[in-house]
Order: structure tokens, then C-alpha cells, then sequence
């Protein structure tokens, strides 16, 4: 008979993977497991599609430090034909010498090149057979890849393509309760759906514009774009007479409204629970961004009274696109502001309430804020 310790000599190496950890994570972890086997692979990354623009956004990557070539960085998938081909032939793209593209390619592409990396491996991804992004083995060799490591790599790469679909459903799960609790009150008359975009779309902007400095990475980017306009939901549970009066609240009323962040965090917690979500990867920028978007920096906000940096990144990023948008938008008790003067109200407000830098991010970039406006406006009257 087998003594126990028999029974236990062998260690599981992928048994990281049973933590709760974000997926840039996961990815270093793999690619360390992997290259034991395949030492040229040099990096992992995960470029994820916009159905809705038909964008290719780069998402999460393996390599340590500010070394990524290309972080913060969305591109028009049209101006890549060659990563057009892989979806039309629903077939990985072995390029083993990346010189061949050194001209008039995707931006992407050029990158990768410049930094020294030499060949790729681009493996589709698909969720129930829809295309959702790309990823990519890369090497800084030249033809370092043969069939027979091709058929070990194309395993874990669907490994990987699994816990990327693990963790996009995850979110849309969660998004889409929260959506449907939303839908049953009173709330959804109040905020339109172009408010939505415009709120995820400002507070990505800004997000974007700190990355470097805050060392805001890819994947929380689009946490922070995804969870932005739900910062509101606790206001589902705010009396209709309150949510909806038609002028300025007296003091019991408001007291009534500062309830809305905690009911939103509530109203969150039990969604994960119901779903069994508790465990993805970067669900706390979604309680924070709903708890504490009413903080403050001088410590004067609600429901917490945090100051300064004791208020999470995400939360001040959201509390800027969430005034924004408030003031730029008509209410039943107020009227729509301009740009002009809503930026006035936001620098008069930056570092007593608002986060300087963040409000800097905005108003540094009135193109793009008016792109976003154009792109959603409010079609649909209040
Ligand atoms: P909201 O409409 O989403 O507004 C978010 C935040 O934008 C407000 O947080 C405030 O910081 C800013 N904001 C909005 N409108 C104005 C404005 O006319 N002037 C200035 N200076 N800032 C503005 P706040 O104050 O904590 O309010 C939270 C929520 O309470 C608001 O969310 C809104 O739903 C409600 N609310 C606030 N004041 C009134 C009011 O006078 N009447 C009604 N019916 N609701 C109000
Ligand atoms: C591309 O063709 O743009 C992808 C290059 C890579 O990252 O492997
Ligand atoms: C952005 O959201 O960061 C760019 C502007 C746009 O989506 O229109
Ligand atoms: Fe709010
Ligand atoms: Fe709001």
C-alpha cells in the first residue's frame, strides 16, 4: 500500500490559478510556468474588441514595469488587415519574423516590432463563437517557434482564453443585474442611456490621462470605463418623491439622498453574492466608485468623510465625470450649463472637493470632451 506521503509528492505548478487573483496576474503567473517549457516567449498579451466601435484595445500583458510597448492604446481594427485575416480565417497567425511588417502596418504591430521583438504567435479568441480579442506569444527571436512547441502553446492559450471569458462574463453578469434592478424603479427615468456613455467615456479619458502617473494599469482602465456610470445605483432606493422633486431639496430630503452611496454598495454586495461573483479580479473598483464617489478631498464629502488619497483613484475619477456630466445636463431642478462654465465650477472645486489632477485630465482635453458629446447626446427628453 502507497504511504501518504507518496500519495503528496507532486506539486500542481498551475495551482496559483485556484486563487482570486485580477487576470494580469493570473498572465504573469502562466508565463512564468511557461516559459520553464518555452523560454523564448518573452511576452503575453491580450488585446480585447469593441463590438460597439469595432475598436481592438489593448487590455493586460505579462511583461513587469512600464517596459509594455503598448499600454493605453486603441486602435480602429479596420487598420489592421492582418489581424482582420486571423478573424476571417478563424486561424492563429504564426509571423516568425516580425522585419515582414515593418511597413505601413497597424500601429500595434510597429510597436512590437521596435522594441526589439522579433517574432508572434496570435491566437483569436472567441466566447460562444463570437471574435472578442487577440492574443499574442512574443519572442525576441527570430523563428523560435516549431510545430511541435505550437501544439503545447496553443493549449495553454486556450487556457488563458478561458480565464479571459471567465472574467468578461463575470462582469457582464454583474453589470446586467445591476442594470435590471435599475430598470424596475423609478431611477431609470432619471438618467438617460447617453448619460451612461458619457459618464464611462469621461471618466475613461481621465483615467487614460493619469495611467502613467498613477500607474493605472490597462485592465483597471477598463474597470473604471465599464463601472463608472454605476456609481448611481444606491439611488434606486431613494423615495420616488425625493429622487424625483421637481426643485431643491430641504435638509431632511438631502440627508435622505446621502443614503445612496451605501445603498448603492449594498445593493452590489448582494448582486456578487446572489451570483457568486464575490471572487473576480477588480470587483472593489466597482464597490468604491459606488461608495465613495460623494467623498471629498478636504474630508467635507459623504458617507466616510475620507480625505485626499484615503479616497480610491477610481472613486475620484468618477466623482469628476459624475459633476461634469450633472452640471453639462439638464435636471428637473436645474437647468443645462456649458462647457465654459461647468469647467469654471470644476477648477473653482478643485482640491477642496475634487481631485486636481483629475479635473486637469478633463479640462486639458475639450476635444475629446466634445467628441463625447457629440458622439451622446440626449435624445431622449428627461
Ligand atoms: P446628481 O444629479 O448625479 O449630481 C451629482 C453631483 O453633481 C452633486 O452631488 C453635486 O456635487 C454636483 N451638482 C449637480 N448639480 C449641481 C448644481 O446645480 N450646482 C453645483 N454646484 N453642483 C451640482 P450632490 O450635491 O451630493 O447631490 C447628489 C444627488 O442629489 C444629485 O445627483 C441629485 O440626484 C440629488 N440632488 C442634489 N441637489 C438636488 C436638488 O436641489 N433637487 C433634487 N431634486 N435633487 C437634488
Ligand atoms: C499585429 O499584427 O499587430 C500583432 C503583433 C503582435 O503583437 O504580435
Ligand atoms: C474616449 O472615450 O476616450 C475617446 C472619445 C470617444 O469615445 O468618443
Ligand atoms: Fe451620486
Ligand atoms: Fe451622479
Amino acid at each position: 500500500m502507497e504511504k501518504e506521503e507518496d500519495l503528496f509528492t507532486h506539486q500542481d505548478t498551475l495551482a496559483n490559478l485556484h486563487e482570486n487573483l485580477p487576470l494580469t496576474e493570473k498572465l504573469r503567473f502562466l508565463h512564468q510556468v511557461i516559459r520553464q517549457d518555452f523560454s523564448f516567449i518573452d511576452r503575453l498579451a491580450i488585446a480585447l474588441f469593441d463590438e460597439q466601435t469595432e475598436m481592438l484595445k489593448t487590455y493586460t500583458h505579462s511583461t513587469e514595469g512600464s517596459d509594455n510597448p503598448v499600454t493605453t492604446y486603441e486602435a480602429p481594427l479596420s487598420a489592421a488587415p492582418s489581424l482582420r485575416t486571423i478573424i476571417e480565417h478563424r486561424r492563429p497567425r504564426l509571423v516568425q519574423d516580425l522585419n515582414i511588417f515593418s511597413h505601413g502596418t497597424h500601429e500595434h504591430t510597429k510597436r512590437i516590432a521596435a522594441r526589439g521583438y522579433r517574432s508572434s504567435y496570435t491566437m483569436p479568441l472567441y466566447q460562444s463563437g463570437a471574435f472578442i480579442g487577440f492574443l499574442f506569444f512574443n519572442s525576441l527571436q527570430e523563428h523560435p517557434f516549431t510545430l511541435a512547441t505550437l501544439r503545447q502553446i496553443d493549449i495553454y492559450g486556450h487556457l488563458i482564453a478561458l480565464m479571459v471569458i471567465n472574467e468578461l462574463t463575470a462582469i457582464r453578469t454583474l453589470l446586467a443585474a445591476v442594470r435590471a434592478a435599475r430598470s424596475m424603479t423609478h431611477y431609470r427615468d432619471l438618467e438617460t442611456g447617453s448619460h451612461i456613455d458619457r459618464t464611462a467615456h469621461y471618466a475613461r479619458l481621465i483615467a487614460r490621462k493619469l495611467a502613467a502617473s498613477y500607474k493605472i494599469s490597462d485592465e483597471q482602465i477598463e474597470h473604471i470605463f465599464l463601472f463608472s456610470p454605476m456609481h448611481d445605483v444606491g439611488k434606486i432606493g431613494i423615495p420616488d418623491n425625493i429622487l424625483r422633486k421637481p426643485s431643491k431639496l430641504n435638509d431632511n430630503e438631502f440627508d435622505v439622498m446621502k443614503t445612496h452611496p451605501e445603498k448603492g454598495r449594498e445593493i452590489i454586495d448582494s448582486v456578487l453574492k446572489d451570483f457568486s461573483l464575490g471572487t473576480f479580479g477588480h470587483v472593489d473598483i466597482l464597490r468604491n466608485i459606488a461608495e465613495y464617489h460623494h467623498e471629498a478631498i478636504d474630508g467635507s464629502g459623504y458617507p466616510k468623510g475620507l480625505k485626499g488619497e484615503e479616497i480610491p483613484i477610481e472613486a475620484r475619477i468618477s466623482a469628476v465625470a459624475d459633476v461634469f456630466d450633472a452640471l453639462t445636463s439638464r435636471r428637473s431642478y436645474k437647468a443645462a450649463w456649458s462647457n465654459e462654465e461647468a469647467f469654471a465650477v470644476l477648477r473653482k472645486m478643485s482640491n477642496s472637493k475634487l481631485d486636481r489632477d483629475c479635473v486637469e485630465a478633463l479640462i486639458s482635453n475639450v476635444d475629446k470632451v466634445l467628441e463625447i458629446q457629440q458622439h451622446f447626446r440626449d435624445d431622449e427628453l428627461i
